[in-house]
């Protein structure tokens, strides 16, 4: 199975190269030789939650001919998100958190959605939830999804708006030796840490990879560098193998023939 991630495409009316972007993500996937089987959007698909931004968002993503699976971050109206994206399988009522049961990997995505905070919270409902649904499948393996990610970043700024419920949400997949990965968007920049008996990875967004400067960890200041999306490949043989690619269609080269090494 191969999945690739997006994240934070930030569509807004008045910055149209949001969407621009988001277009240049989408045609790259198709590009791809071997296209994903799903994709998933982690999150803050909108600047302002307006329905013309959902409107520019959906004609985006509209080339995409598998299956899209969306959360929703803390710039996103969830009722707006749950009226266009209905829970795929399984789900929680009044959130867009939801199982989806038809991979060799079984997808959740968990809604940290907090209305009106730019931080995000696991409530205990959302924490029951998964627990019981985790529990439903202790031998399939499983990837979680979220906007927020369950982990400190360094930055004042960016963990001023972190996950309410860290703690709890470490408990519950602790319990739960399937998880194979938890991924999430928020924070526009690739992080890889531990989180409980697995590894929480954080896509960039589709517009820009923020770079941030480490002399200034009170502040938040960046470099913009090129986008990236996150490319998952699960096997039985090899488990969940996570790649970075650059959203950007350079030429395919050979390498290796299959034989023999190119001269
Ligand atoms: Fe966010």
């Amino acid at each position: 199975m191969f999945i690739a991630q997006l994240s934070d495409p930030h569509v807004d009316t008045a910055q149209p190269h949001k969407a621009g972007a988001l277009r240049r993500a989408v045609a790259f996937l198709l590009s791809l030789p071997r296209t994903p089987d799903a994709v998933l959007i982690t999150g803050d698909c909108t600047e302002h939650g307006h329905p013309q931004e959902y409107e520019e968002f959906q004609a985006a993503l509209a080339p995409l001919t598998m299956p899209v699976y969306v959360v929703p971050g803390n710039h996103d109206r969830r009722d707006e998100l749950l009226a266009r994206f209905a829970p795929p399988g399984q789900s929680l009522d009044g959130f867009l958190q939801y199982v989806v049961e038809d991979w060799p990997l079984r997808l959740i995505g968990l809604d940290t959605h907090w209305p009106g905070q730019g931080a995000g919270q696991l409530c205990p409902a959302r924490l029951a939830w998964l627990d019981r649904v985790l529990a439903q499948a202790p031998s399939r393996p499983t990837l979680l999804f979220m906007h927020h990610p369950p982990t400190a970043t360094g930055l004042r700024v960016l963990d001023e708006i972190g996950l309410q419920g860290r703690a709890e949400l470490c408990e519950v997949v602790q319990r739960h030796p399937q998880v194979v990965r938890v991924l999430a968007g928020h924070v526009h920049m690739p992080l890889t840490a531990s989180f409980a008996h697995t590894t929480v990875m954080t896509c960039p967004g589709t517009d820009a990879t923020f770079q941030p400067d480490w002399a200034q960890t009170e502040q938040l200041v960046i470099q913009y560098q090129p986008p990236l999306a996150l490319l998952h490949r699960w096997d039985e043989r090899s488990g969940l193998l996570s790649f970075t690619a650059a959203l950007d269609a350079a030429p395919w080269v050979t390498l290796h023939d299959g034989q023999r090494w190119a001269g």
